[in-house]
């Protein structure tokens, strides 16, 4: 019998936590899907923002491969990828690293024009305890904040920049085993997005602001725009709009950049830890 034509069943999706992140099951990863597979795990990105997927074998190539279905594939402007594959990043922390690639809440790339639509970031190695990931819902901090302060912000415009991650003694630079490079153009490099964004599929607002790559808020003083942005930043990661993945070996997180913040807890020093991250380009945030 010729199963060939058979439609993949649909894949399993179940939450996590009541405000996101799912677990997939039922998806081999490393094999080239169906679209109609490829449109199911689109709608579950959508709808919970981050999947997580485990007991993968991806090969780069096969990590790549799944990515572009997805869209076409980003590289970073200021993290050296594999040689090999300039589209995969290898992030490592060795035993005796003082710093970790990701350590602080934070939007990928949001100082770029088109920030990435998302990452499919795959564990090589973990270690024996923590090195945990966490993701915080922007669309839910942002709705849960009162009529008037949406106001305030609804239409307000931010300044993001590199410089501080990437910049010459940045912290991203620190996490010594992860390529840094191009620091002397990091420092200088600005662009301006909303202080809340519209997601391009479902038409929900996020708020956009982040710890590591906002800068300040256009039009305002320093002491203003400093005092609005630690509200949103400290709001933006309440407990209540996180969910928390522990990792292991062949465990795969895929989340969608335009609606979560993520965080890389460094808590495991003394052990190494080995990631393959690849990226989707994103679109202009409007
Ligand atoms: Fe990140």
């Amino acid at each position: 019998m010729d199963i060939s034509l058979s439609p993949a069943p649909a894949p399993d999706v179940v939450p996590v936590s009541g405000t996101l992140g799912a677990v997939v099951s039922g998806v081999d990863l490393s094999v080239e899907l169906d679209d109609t597979t490829v449109v199911a795990l689109e709608a579950a990105l959508v709808k919970h923002h981050v999947l997580f997927f485990r007991d993968q074998e991806l090969t780069p190539a096969a990590q790549m491969a799944f990515a572009s279905r997805f869209g076409p594939l980003d590289t970073h402007p200021y993290v050296a990828g594999m040689e090999s594959s300039p589209e995969v990043i290898e992030v490592i922390t060795e035993p005796d690293d003082e710093v970790n690639f990701g350590g602080g809440w934070h939007t990928d790339v949001t100082f770029l024009e088109r920030p990435d639509l998302g990452s499919v970031l795959y564990a090589v190695e973990v270690p024996p305890y923590g090195g945990d990931t966490l993701f915080a819902d922007q669309h839910a901090a942002y709705d849960a904040l009162s009529d008037t302060m949406k106001q305030v912000i609804d239409g307000l415009v931010a300044v993001h920049s590199p410089g501080r991650q990437y910049g010459t003694g940045g912290y991203s630079t620190k996490a010594r085993s992860v390529r840094t490079k191009d620091a002397d153009t990091a420092v200088a490099a600005s662009v301006e997005h909303p202080v809340v964004r519209t997601h391009p599929v479902s038409g929900r607002k996020a708020l956009y602001v982040n710890g590591a790559f906002t800068t300040r808020i256009k039009g305002m003083h320093g002491a203003e725009s400093n005092a609005l942005l630690h509200f949103l930043m400290r709001h933006a990661v309440e407990e209540r709009f996180t969910c928390r993945f522990a990792w292991q070996p062949g465990s795969v997180a895929m989340w969608d950049n335009r609606s979560v913040q993520h965080y890389a807890m460094f808590d495991y020093r003394g052990h190494r830890r080995h990631m393959r991250r690849v990226t989707i380009a994103g679109d202009r945030p409007f």
